[in-house]
C-alpha cells in the first residue's frame, strides 16, 4: 500500500515542500530510502523503527520503499523522522486518516519523543505557501512556527500525543503567536559607564544611525572593547521584515534561543580571533551560515583585528561589499544574507603605545609596519569610520559626572533611522550604508561649499572611488542626525575627519 505525507525541506534560508512517500509491498524485508537523502536522513530508519515499536505499533516486515520528492534536491537533517513514522503507519494500514492538508517536521527519539530541529521558521513559511492548513512541529520550535500567519501550528511532545490528537481522545491546542517578544538577553551594558571618549562615542552614534563599519584604534585599556560592547544598546529598533529575516537565519543555524518567536534584538556577534575563514563566512558539506550571516542586521565585532588570520580577514571582503555571501560546494551553491556593521578594534602597534601622549612606543619600525600591514588596504577601504580612542585622562575617569545614557543616544539614532525609512520607502534599502552607487547623487545632495571641500579632500587624501562613496554615505547619516536634507560643508568635514586616521597609522610608516 502507498501513503504520502507532507513535509518540508531547507535550502539556504528558504524552505520548500517535500512529499514523503512510503510503499509497502510483498517481498523480502528491506528498507530502501531514495530522493537524495544525506547520512543523517538515512539514519532515520533506525529511529523510526524503534519509535514505531515503542509507541505500541508493529514495524512492517516487508519490502519498504521510501521516496522523498522532489528527488533532485538534497535532503538534510533529521526533520523527516516524524513524516516517515506517519508514512509507514499509514502504508501498513495502522493509521487511517486523511492527512493531506497537514505537514510534519521533527526528529524522533527511540522512545517516540519529538525533538527540536533547525530551520523551522523558513519551513513554516514554505508550508503556508504550499497550501498546508496545519503544521506539526517539535514543541521547542513551536513559537518560531507560530509567527507565520494563516497556519495552525500544533506541537505534540511525542508521537503518542500526536496519535491521541488524531483520534480525538485528547486533542492538542493550537500554539498561538507570542504577543510580547520574549526578552532574549540580559540588560545591555550602557554608554553612561564610558567616561570621556566624546569623539569615539559620537562616531559610534553615527555608525549605529547609518549602519556604517567602524575601526577603533588605541592603546591598551582605553575603552575600545568597552565601547564596542555597548553598541547593541544604541542600535535602532527592528522592523518586522528585518526581524523575520534575522530570525530565519538563526533558525537555520540553530542559534535561536529556546522558545523564542521573532527575535526582538539585533544580533551582536563577537567571534574569537582564532576563528577559521569557514566559521566566519559560512561553510560545511551542506554550507551553514557563518558569523557574517549570523550578524546580519546587527553587528560583527572583531576585537584585536590583527590577530585574525589573513584568510579570515580577506573573506570578509565580499560580504562587506555585497551584503551577501555565496558559498559554493559540489552539492551546489548557497547564498546567505550578510548585511552587518563591522566593528573592529586594534592597538596601533604590537606594544600598543604608538602615538601615546606619555608612554614611548618600544616597537621597531619593521615590527610595527608588519603589524599594521596585517590589515589589508582593501579591507581598510571598506571601513567608513576610523576612530582614534586615546587614553582617558584621570580627571575625566574620576569625575563623578555620569556620561550620557544609551537611551538618549538611541532616541537620536531612531530619529535618524526614521528619516532613512522615509527616504528609502519601497526600495528595499534599510540604512544609508546600503545606498547603491546609482542613487548617491540623488540621495546625497551637496551644498556648493560641501562640494568644493569634498573635491579638495579627495585629492589631498588620495581617496579611492569606494572611499569617496562611503564618505558621502557617512555625511548623509551625519546630516540625518542633524535633521537636514542637504549635506552641508560641516557634515562633509566631519565625515572626512573619520577617513584621515589611515594616513597617521598606515601611510607614515
Ligand atoms: N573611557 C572609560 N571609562 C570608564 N572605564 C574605562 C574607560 N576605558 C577603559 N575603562 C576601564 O578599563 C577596562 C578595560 O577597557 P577595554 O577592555 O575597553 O580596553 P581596550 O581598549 O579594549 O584595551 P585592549 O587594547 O587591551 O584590548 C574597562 O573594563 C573599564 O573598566
Ligand atoms: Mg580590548
Amino acid at each position: 500500500m502507498l501513503a504520502t505525507i507532507g513535509t518540508l525541506g531547507l535550502r539556504g534560508i528558504d524552505g520548500f515542500k517535500v512529499t514523503a512517500e512510503a510503499d509497502i509491498s510483498q517481498g523480502l524485508p528491506s528498507f530502501e530510502l531514495v530522493g537524495l537523502p544525506d547520512a543523517s536522513v538515512r539514519e532515520s530508519r533506525d529511529r523510526v523503527r524503534s519509535a514505531i515499536k515503542n509507541a505500541g505499533f508493529t514495524y512492517p516486515v516487508s519490502r519498504i520503499t521510501v521516496n522523498l520528492a522532489p528527488a533532485d534536491v538534497k535532503k538534510e537533517g533529521p526533520v523527516y523522522d516524524l513524516p516517515l513514522f506517519l508514512a509507514l503507519l499509514s502504508a501498513s494500514g495502522q493509521l487511517r486518516m486523511d492527512l493531506s492538508d497537514k505537514a510534519f517536521i521533527g526528529e524522533l527519539s527511540l522512545s517516540g519523543a519529538i525533538r527540536p530541529v533547525r530551520g523551522v521558521l523558513p519551513m513554516a513559511i514554505a508550508a503556508k505557501n504550499a497550501g498546508f492548513k496545519e503544521l506539526y512541529v517539535p514543541k521547542e520550535n513551536a513559537e518560531e512556527a507560530a509567527v507565520v500567519e494563516g497556519l495552525t501550528v500544533f506541537a505534540p511532545p511525542d508521537v503518542t500525543a500526536l496519535l491521541n490528537h488524531f483520534c480525538g481522545t485528547s486533542p492538542l491546542t493550537p500554539v498561538l503567536p507570542q504577543s510580547e517578544p520574549k526578552a532574549d538577553h540580559l540588560p545591555l551594558p550602557d554608554f553612561s559607564e564610558v567616561m570621556g571618549q566624546e569623539a569615539a562615542r559620537r562616531a559610534m552614534e553615527i555608525a549605529a544611525a547609518g549602519g556604517h563599519n567602524v575601526l577603533l584604534i588605541g592603546p591598551p585599556g582605553s575603552g575600545k572593547s568597552m565601547l564596542a560592547k555597548r553598541l547593541p544598546s544604541i542600535l535602532p529598533d527592528l522592523s518586522t521584515e528585518e526581524a523575520l529575516e534575522i530570525t530565519k537565519i538563526h533558525s537555520v543555524a540553530g542559534t535561536l534561543p529556546g522558545g523564542s518567536g521573532l527575535l526582538s534584538h539585533r544580533p551582536f556577534r563577537s567571534p574569537h580571533h582564532n576563528i577559521s575563514p569557514q566559521g566566519l563566512a559560512g561553510g560545511g558539506i551542506v554550507p551553514h551560515p557563518g558569523e557574517v550571516s549570523l550578524a546580519h542586521g546587527g553587528v560583527l565585532f572583531l576585537d584585536e583585528l590583527p590577530e585574525f588570520s589573513r584568510q579570515a580577514m580577506e573573506c570578509l571582503r565580499q560580504p562587506l561589499e555585497d551584503g551577501k555571501v555565496t558559498i559554493s560546494r559540489v552539492s551546489g551553491s548557497l547564498t546567505y544574507p550578510s548585511r552587518m556593521m563591522l566593528v573592529a578594534a586594534m592597538n596601533p602597534c604590537p606594544c600598543g603605545y604608538f602615538g601615546h601622549p606619555t608612554r614611548p612606543c618600544t616597537c621597531s619600525a619593521s615590527a610595527a609596519g608588519r603589524y599594521m600591514n596585517k590589515i589589508s588596504g582593501p579591507l581598510l577601504d571598506r571601513i567608513d569610520l576610523h576612530i582614534e580612542v586615546p587614553p582617558v585622562k584621570f580627571d575625566r575617569l574620576a569625575s563623578p559626572e555620569k556620561a550620557e545614557s544609551s537611551e538618549d543616544i538611541r532616541r537620536r539614532v531612531n530619529a535618524a533611522r526614521a528619516r532613512q525609512r522615509t527616504r528609502f520607502a519601497g526600495t528595499g534599502i534599510t540604512s544609508n550604508a546600503e545606498i547603491p552607487p546609482g542613487k548617491l547623487k540623488e540621495m546625497c545632495p551637496l551644498s556648493e561649499e560641501a562640494q568644493t571641500l569634498l573635491k579638495n579632500a579627495f585629492d589631498r587624501l588620495g581617496l579611492s572611488a569606494r572611499a569617496y562613496d562611503r564618505l558621502l554615505k557617512v555625511a548623509r547619516t551625519i546630516a540625518d542626525l542633524a535633521g537636514c536634507d542637504e549635506l552641508s560643508a560641516a557634515h562633509v568635514a566631519e565625515a572626512i575627519q573619520y577617513r584621515s586616521l589611515d594616513r597617521k597609522y598606515w601611510q607614515t610608516r
